[in-house]
């Protein structure tokens, strides 16, 4: 199988609770190469722009409230399978049905306040590695 490439986003909550260490730690473990990585504080329009696609959903403003709320770490994974694998790692988007050993299980509060995110489909993984990192998703 090809190596694919996915975009995973450390989300202010980790960088508060000073675990971008051990998140790292654990997608390294996993298997994942990570081939770009930058720490930045959004702005509401970068955060507004990367979640366009729910615009329309009820926790659109919160969604954006919280990823504005502190600096967050867009980072490029690379494996074989990497968007489907690292979903896997991650854990459902609500902790509380996340499976015990995944990121979420182990260190988020909530859906709106989960740690991390990942790409959900190779199309969506190089429209988001692009929109972090410009022509990396081509690599
Ligand atoms: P993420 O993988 O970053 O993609 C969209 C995000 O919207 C998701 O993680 C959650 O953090 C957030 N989200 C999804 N559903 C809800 C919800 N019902 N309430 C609040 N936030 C949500």
């Amino acid at each position: 199988m090809a190596l694919e490439r996915t975009l995973a986003i450390l989300k202010p909550d980790c960088v508060r609770k000073q675990l971008i260490g051990e998140v790292l730690r654990r997608m390294e473990a996993a298997g994942f190469r990570i081939c770009a990585l930058h720490m930045q504080h959004l702005s509401r329009a970068r955060a507004e722009g990367f979640y366009a696609v729910h615009r329309d959903r009820p926790f659109f403003g919160s969604l954006v409230e919280f990823m504005i709320s502190g600096p967050c770490v867009p980072l490029v994974l690379e494996k074989e399978n990497a968007v489907e694998d690292f979903r896997t790692v991650i854990g459902a988007t609500d902790p509380a049905e996340a499976a015990p050993g995944t990121i979420r299980a182990a260190h988020a509060d909530n859906k709106g306040e989960n740690i991390v995110h990942g790409s959900d489909s190779p199309a969506n993984a190089r429209t988001e590695i692009a929109y972090f990192f410009g022509d990396l998703s081509a690599d």
